[in-house]
């Protein structure tokens, strides 16, 4: 069953454009990728809890977050698709078990544009 809400400012992301919302909470990564679709995942990366755009240098775009359309975690490398599931650990690195198992690790929720609003929904 889909719980589609509007966010509650107006959004409108160029392909590639990252920002930092909080919903219901929770502190998301919002984007758009090349091909112009929205996703939406945690801030917060699986792999040791860190804010995820902590780890930019200062001054840099959050854009840079963005590798292929999947978000990249600057502290140590993990790469995540638009469904939370890790793609790339890089190498040297332990690869837990979930991940080996391809099962998603990180929060992300539904998001889609309605009549030129985004809206949010939780997987
Ligand atoms: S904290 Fe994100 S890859 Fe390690």
């Amino acid at each position: 069953m889909s719980n589609w809400q509007n966010l509650n400012h107006a959004v409108s992301l160029a392909p590639g454009e990252v920002i930092e919302i909080e919903w219901q909470g929770d502190d998301l990564l919002l984007y758009r990728t090349s091909a112009g679709e929205y996703r939406a995942i945690t801030a917060y990366c699986p792999h040791m809890g860190n804010y995820i755009p902590n780890g930019l240098a200062p001054g840099q775009s959050l854009s840079r977050l963005l590798q292929q359309d999947e978000l990249r975690c600057p502290f140590h490398g993990w790469r995540f698709n638009g469904e939370g599931q890790c793609t790339h650990i890089p190498q040297g690195q332990p690869v837990p078990v979930a991940v080996k198992q391809g099962r998603a690790v990180a929060r992300c929720w539904r998001v889609r544009e309605e009549k030129g609003r985004i809206q949010i929904a939780a997987t």
